[in-house]
């Protein structure tokens, strides 16, 4: 395996669809907000080579706003700002989990 270039590398879906669209979007469940909050966040703690990413549709919409962080590969659903603090903090800083937010692994049906 290659030597990795940051430790950990955050993408954020910021995908917007039109209102009414039946599979919905991360951005109006505050999946932009909560990428810009996390970046700030991320730069003001000092997070040592910790990148955060917007990303376009991650194809997991309806489980959304959602969060994949490599090179673990861990999908988490934060709901606000103090989910992200959480992640940061648990997450990045500690290495362990933050179990009530991580998103299952792929249904059989998606
Ligand atoms: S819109 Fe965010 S995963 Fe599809």
């Amino acid at each position: 395996m290659p030597e990795l270039y940051y430790d950990h590398h955050a993408f954020c879906c910021t995908n917007r669809r039109p209102d009414g669209h039946e599979r919905g979007c991360c951005v109006s469940k505050g999946g932009e907000r909560l990428r810009n909050y996390m970046k700030k966040r991320a730069k003001e703690m000092g997070l040592p080579s910790t990148r955060i990413n917007g990303a376009g549709c991650l194809d997991r919409c309806e489980m959304g706003p959602c969060i994949v962080i490599y090179p673990e590969g861990v999908w988490y659903a934060p709901q606000n700002e103090a989910d992200i603090d959480e992640i940061l903090v648990t997450y990045l800083q500690q290495g362990k989990r933050v179990e009530r937010l991580v998103l299952p692994p792929r249904a059989a049906d998606e």
